[in-house]
């Protein structure tokens, strides 16, 4: 096998460096679906913006040689405030990416969730990582609803992440120009662009081929199991007619952890935490759905204050200790981190993930001694200051 694995990972210093790499490795079109955005990508800029813009203030002089970083979330104790976000048709991005995802979380004592997207069955991953987490979509029927939450519960899921800002499929036209669409379409462009990336041609398209058969998207439904070839996969792009009161319904059935992921506004914090959600998502979805959406650090200080005892996680651009340590000082209890960790899977499974994993556990120890924390509650009193 080329030994391309082995020499890029030498170069691969920081989060921020998967993506180079894993740019002249993925075809145009597959790279293009994970770091694109939405529109002009606006927001996918402003959030790197908006997370630069913070600065911290450090104390001094305060004994920082018991330094830990570990959290309790939804009564469950990690090793780090980060976890792998949701990512659907992770594995056509990289071979059995959700399980490398999932055994690699699982292993460095961090959350994973899977997403209802993904091409990997739910019961794969509920075993691969028992207790990890699952993102829905949801027909907004009750019937159907009932039906999800038995299989995901079924399945070993410890919390029910419910994706909120998806009530259409937005405007992605990076995909239209690189091809990639859903229904995925092998045009000879496509299957050019393909060609042009064999390491990624042989290792992760027929490997997944070869694995899978033709890709499906195993878990938007618990009768349907659409191919990504297939007309029905369109019924996976959004559900308008989604709203709070299926939320509520959600709540009253899910006996686990409820989270409600992609809220911008202290208002609909507010409505979670009356209806019962055990935590929130402040997240724009990486700038993949409205774009110009404000950046949640943006708005983070003021939806923990409506958030009260509700566990407040937020993502969408963040790949730095230093990120982090700014999102927990302005009242995070975790942070969520996606592209990099796809582009990890992609270049080289789960001892790439493992790596990109081990590199932000140093950042983030490195900036809480900085910081002058012991603990990640301890930055808390910590001041950052550029909002
Ligand atoms: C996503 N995201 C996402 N979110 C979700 O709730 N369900 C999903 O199926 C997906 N699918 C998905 C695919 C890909 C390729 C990406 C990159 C992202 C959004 C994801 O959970 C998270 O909100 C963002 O990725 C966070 O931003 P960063 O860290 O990628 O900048």
């Amino acid at each position: 096998m080329l030994n391309f694995f082995d020499r890029s990972h030498r170069q691969i210093l920081n989060l921020n460096d998967f993506d180079p790499v894993a740019r002249s490795f993925l075809p145009r079109a597959i790279y293009g679906y994970v770091a694109g955005g939405a529109d002009d990508g606006a927001t996918v800029q402003h959030n790197l913006e908006a997370l630069s813009r913070l600065k911290m203030i450090p104390r001094v002089l305060r004994d920082v040689s018991t330094c830990s970083q570990q959290i309790t979330l939804f009564g469950r104790r990690y090793n780090s405030p980060f976890m792998i976000a949701p990512m659907g048709a992770s594995a056509v991005v990289g071979r059995d990416a959700d399980n490398a995802m999932a055994r690699a979380a699982k292993n460095a004592g961090i959350p994973y969730a899977l997403s209802a997207n993904a091409i990997t069955p739910m019961e794969e991953i509920g075993r691969s990582y028992p207790g990890c987490w699952f993102a829905g979509y949801q027909k907004p029927d009750t019937e159907n609803i009932d039906a999800m939450l038995g299989r995901v519960e079924g399945a070993g899921f410890s919390a029910y992440m419910l994706t909120a800002d998806v009530a259409v499929g937005s405007n992605r036209e990076n995909n239209n120009r690189n091809g990639y669409t859903m229904p995925f379409r092998p045009t000879a462009r496509l299957v050019a662009d393909m060609a042009c990336h064999p390491s990624w041609l042989l290792k992760v398209g027929l490997g997944t081929y070869r694995q899978r058969g033709i890709p499906r998207i195993s878990n938007i439904d618990p009768q349907a199991r659409p191919s990504i070839f297939s007309r029905e996969i369109n019924a996976v792009t959004g559900y308008p007619s989604f709203s709070w009161k299926h939320a509520e319904f959600i709540r009253s059935r899910w006996k686990g952890a409820f989270i409600i992921k992609g809220v911008l506004s202290a208002d609909d914090a507010r409505i979670a935490k009356e209806l019962g959600a055990d935590g929130i998502v402040v997240s724009n979805h990486g700038g993949r759905q409205l774009d110009c959406a404000v950046s949640p650090v943006e708005v983070l200080s003021e939806i923990r204050n409506a958030s009260g005892t509700m566990t407040v996680l937020v993502d969408s651009g963040f790949r730095r200790g230093t990120d982090i340590v700014k999102a927990l000082a302005l009242g995070a209890d975790a942070v969520m981190i996606g592209r990099p960790f796809l582009y990890a899977a992609a270049l080289g499974g789960e001892a790439y993930i493992r790596h990109a994993i081990g590199l932000l556990q140093r950042e983030i120890h490195t900036d809480m001694c900085l910081m002058g924390a012991t603990d990640c509650d301890a930055l808390r009193e910590e001041r950052v200051v550029g909002l």
